[in-house]
């Protein structure tokens, strides 16, 4: 284990001097440590190219989808008992993915892109099958059958607009209500960006085809459904991605947009005009910089990952965003933190309106038609039940004005956290809220493209900011893979994916801070506490009781506190 100071190197330094230093340090562990210390096990997988995890607590089994693989392991300990669903592409499908020209091992395999929990029974699971898009409903029930089995070509269906046809493509789905929400490039040459809607009873419906405004070179990060009221009728599904921003095009050149869009979820499209395309469709721009010596904003403009916490408060959970820069030179990572208000407000805004070819984006100052473009039908609020009954001007209006004004700024107007500079890039978060023994921190475990994982919580300091705390750096990864996925379980586990396979880590492993009350303190980490005797997990239920127990005088935090560094434990206290 190595204690690392970010900017000192001091040998060990006095108690107070380590007050003193507190954020600068945090703990790096690397893979053989951490498996020896009990934290980590590992599945390596063979396979390779591992694009999503799927865990299910009720059946205690990890799914995990991978190249011409789908695997259901242990929850508990992956190394028990993986079983393997063998799924190819077809043959005919390979001899033609290569006569067009793709390679045999980058392209033309059954590259698992869709993975998605489908009922109490079955998943849905789509490949891109060497550029020929599959899917299927897999029964949960088979893996209890055989420890090696083979899907074959007539147990599956076609897949065209639910998975790319290229793998390199990025791809965001959800099963919501039965129905698959999917974004992706749905032709062989993937210059078709589209949101789609499939599966179940209604017909298929999708983003306007060719039409910049709408998308255009789409890389999808997530899908996700949020209810803004209580009125079912009102429900929306939300996708996030960064795009080629049509409106900042001209003498730059390609410029990146991250976006959050949005759909009805009761849209089915246009009776004249939009026929089975979204007539509720909008995207507004999501910022995520920092301003540079000269004034001008660096922008985090590529968007790798979302995480959406919800707390209390169903309606309006947090937006966790994790941004690079699309600069190698610069290899710069962000996470920016959004309310959900900020990017419903960004939706009530402004639209931008473009008047013809020759001419720029502007501010729409127009009449706007009624009802607003964008909002849902409602037979209990509104006038109309369906998308159809619009009239054709909303309809019309809803085709050329996709893109609101408002940019959506993250809380704080600036990134949570900011890494520029470094050997890596991030790759996914999670986040989990943490019930500690002095409040409640959103933990961030953030994965690299160096196959690590970085533990970090952020406290509020003066003047409304806050303060990132790097608490742990763990190599999950040998070879140093980029973490492509990630998951948890039950407060317990973190699952991370790469190429190298799959890694169960503890969340947390308070022992290991040390022997003392102030080391203990010192770490900061939320999951632990000092209980009086030893660095142990904080059980909100056990704590209390013993607290109880010790009586105030024994509190721990103010055993800390009489070690030294008054000051520096009152910030927790404050937090
Ligand atoms: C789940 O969906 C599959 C595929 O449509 C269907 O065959 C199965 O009966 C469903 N299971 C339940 C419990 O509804
Ligand atoms: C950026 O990260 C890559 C690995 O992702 C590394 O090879 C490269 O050296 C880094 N560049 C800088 C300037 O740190």
């Amino acid at each position: 284990m190595l204690v690392h100071l970010l900017k000192f190197q001091p040998s060990l330094p006095t108690l107070g001097l380590m007050l003193y230093l507190c954020h600068m340090l945090f703990f790096f562990f690397s893979t053989a440590e951490l498996i020896q210390n009990g934290r980590l096990l590992t599945l390596p997988l063979e396979a390779g190219d591992l694009h999503s995890l799927l865990p299910d607590e009720d059946r205690r089994r990890l799914y995990v989808a991978m190249k011409d693989n789908l695997l259901s392991t242990s929850l508990d300990d992956i190394t028990q008992n993986p079983r393997k669903l063998f799924w190819p592409a077809s043959p005919d499908r390979v001899q033609e993915c290569l006569m067009a020209g793709k390679d045999s091992e980058l392209d033309c395999a059954n590259f698992l892109r869709v993975l998605q929990p489908f009922n109490q029974t079955h998943l849905y699971v789509c490949g891109t099958g060497a550029f020929n898009p599959r899917c299927a409903f897999i029964a949960t029930s088979i893996f209890h059958q055989a420890e090696y089995q083979t899907l074959s070509y007539s147990q599956t269906e076609c897949g065209k607009g639910k998975c790319p046809y290229d793998p390199f493509q990025k791809t965001a789905s959800a099963v919501v209500d039965g129905e698959l929400y999917a974004g992706i490039t749905s032709d062989f040459m993937s210059r078709d960006s589209a949101f789609f809607r499939s599966l179940g009873r209604r017909h298929v419906i999708r983003t306007e085809q060719y039409d910049s405004t709408w998308l255009q070179d789409a890389q999808f990060v997530r899908v996700a459904p949020l209810s803004e009221t209580d009125n079912p009728e009102d429900d929306k599904v939300y996708v996030f991605f960064t795009e080629r921003a049509q409106e900042a095009e001209g003498a730059a050149g390609k410029v990146l947009y991250s976006r959050v869009a949005r759909v009805c979820k009761n849209d089915i499209g246009g009776q004249r005009s939009l026929v089975n395309k979204w007539s509720t469709f909008q995207k507004a721009r999501m910022v995520c910089s920092v301003p540079g010596p000269d004034g001008l904003q660096t922008h985090f403009d590529q968007l790798q990952d979302i995480f959406i916490l919800h707390g209390k408060d169903k309606k309006n959970p947090l937006i966790y965003g994790l941004f690079t820069t699309s600069s190698d030179i610069l290899n710069g990572s962000a996470v920016c933190v959004y309310r959900m208000e900020d990017v419903v407000r960004a939706f009530k805004g402004n639209f931008l309106h473009k008047e013809g070819p020759q001419y720029k984006w502007a501010e729409f100052t127009g009449k706007v038609p009624y009802p607003r473009p964008g909002t849902c039908p409602s037979s209990t609020y509104g006038s109309y039940s369906s998308t159809r009954e619009y009239p054709d001007d909303v309809i019309f209006f809803s085709r050329t004005h996709p893109l609101l004004q408002e940019h959506v700024l993250p809380l704080g107007e600036r990134p949570l956290l900011v890494r520029v500079g470094v050997h890596y890039k991030f790759s996914k978060l999670l986040v989990d809220r943490v019930e500690a023994v002095d409040g409640t921190y959103d933990v961030l475990f953030i994965g690299t493209d160096s196959g690590l994982v970085l533990k970090a919580i952020h406290l509020p300091r003066e003047h409304g900011q806050s303060q990132e705390v790097t608490l742990e750096q763990l190599q999950v990864f040998q070879h140093k893979s980029p973490v492509t996925a990630m998951a948890l379980s039950k407060k317990k586990w973190l699952f991370v994916g790469s190429r190298e396979g799959v890694s169960q880590l503890a969340l947390y492993q308070c022992e290991l801070y040390g022997q003392a009350c102030a080391e203990c303190c010192l770490a900061r980490d939320p999951y632990c506490t000092w209980d009086g005797h030893a660095c142990s997990p904080y059980m909100p239920t056990v704590r209390r009781r013993n607290a109880r127990h010790l009586g105030e005088e024994e509190d721990p935090l103010t055993q800390c506190v009489r070690q030294g560094g008054e000051e520096q434990i009152q910030r927790f206290h404050q937090v």
